[in-house]
């Protein structure tokens, strides 16, 4: 298949690109860059031998996003482009639903005037808000997110329904993923966020390399065997790989279908330092401190449905994905 990756220098959207390629998909990269770099595209040619087509362009920017499209026949979007901070997200709202929200419709309209029929989206598991219980399944109530960049993908989905449902033909996926970590083996990849990184991994990752001298744990006493929050995280090649998976989707008689992209099981904070630890054979210092504003307990997936579907086993451990971050870091300036 010929696939437009809008955001696809940003962490997951260049993983995903190297799976797409090594499947021997063909691939055009849409990307403004704002979150990451343009050398990922020559990465992405170092580890595939392919190198796919890449405009620096917002996706807002509905003139330059006719051209893309008028240059290639498409018979997909994956559609990652999007701002996913959820601290900045509380402090800059508008920023975000304008820039999530008017990508995302510029380009449902390109697809129709283009008659590119198939979007895989990049949701979150944010959009379960705070659930009742775990593990989530896709059938579980929706919203209540409790924050900008949750509720953005809350919208997103929605749009999609709608657009498929008025649309005869068309298709959309969402994929919900939990917390991706980990980086490529090649080390030519992974996350490194431009400033303090908000997320634990990173965070750890940079406490390792000597780039920040401890970690905060966010609160001890929630409702956990340890106290300490549990989430569901997910080797970013695996989320990869559930991408080029979900791609069979588009030829099941749902207009519109939802996944969740996790491993199943729930790793405390805690849990997730001392395997850190123990994949790395280092010590991370941390301090436990107070809870983090609107923070959850626990949230993990019960991925029945994607493995059922599509085929999706998790094949990486949490401390693969430590070892893999590390190494990735180790190598960042
Ligand atoms: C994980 C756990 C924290 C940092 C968010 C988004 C989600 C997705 C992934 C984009 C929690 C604890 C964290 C730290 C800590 N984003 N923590 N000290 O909040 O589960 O999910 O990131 O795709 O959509 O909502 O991820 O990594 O921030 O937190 O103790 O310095 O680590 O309290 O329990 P989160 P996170």
């Amino acid at each position: 298949m010929k696939i437009l990756v809008t955001g696809g220098t940003g962490f997951i959207g260049s993983h995903t690109v190297v799976a797409l390629l090594e499947e021997g998909h063909e691939v055009v990269i849409a990307d403004n860059l704002v979150n990451s770099q343009r050398n990922v595209v020559t990465k992405i040619k170092r580890i595939t031998g392919v190198k796919p087509f890449f405009y620096k362009v917002d996706v807002a920017d509905k003139k330059s996003m006719r051209k893309v499209f008028s240059e290639h026949k498409f018979d997909a979007v994956i559609h990652f482009a999007g701002l996913k901070a959820v601290g900045e997200s509380v402090q800059k709202p508008l920023l975000y639903y304008r820039n999530n929200l008017d990508s995302t419709l510029t380009l449902l309209e390109l697809m129709k005037e283009f008659d590119v029929k198939n979007i895989l989206f990049s949701s979150s598991a944010t959009v379960y808000g705070t659930p009742e219980n775990v593990p989530l399944k896709e059938e579980d109530p929706i919203g209540g997110t409790t924050n900008p960049y949750g509720t953005t993908k809350l919208i997103i989905e929605q749009i999609l329904m709608d657009f498929v449902h008025a649309n005869e033909g068309f298709k959309a996926v969402s994929l919900r993923y939990f917390n991706p970590i980990g980086a490529h083996p090649s080390k030519l990849l992974g996350e490194s966020p431009n400033d303090i990184p908000n997320n634990l991994m990173p965070y750890i990752s940079r406490v390792a390399n000597g780039k920040l001298s401890h970690l905060n744990v966010f609160g001890d006493d929630y409702e956990t065997p340890d106290g300490t929050g549990i989430r569901d995280y997910v080797h970013v090649l695996d989320l990869a790989n559930g991408h080029v998976l979900a791609l069979k989707a588009f030829s099941f008689n749902h207009a519109y279908n939802v996944y969740n992209l996790g491993t199943g099981k729930g790793t405390s904070v805690l849990e997730l330092v001392h395997l850190y630890e123990k994949a790395n054979k280092l010590k991370i210092p941390y301090v436990i401190g107070p809870r983090r504003e609107g923070d959850i307990a626990a949230s993990y997936a019960d991925i029945t449905k994607a493995k059922n579907e599509l085929g999706f086993v998790p094949h990486y451990s949490v401390k693969d994905a430590c070892r893999h971050a590390y190494l990735f870091e180790k190598k960042q300036k």
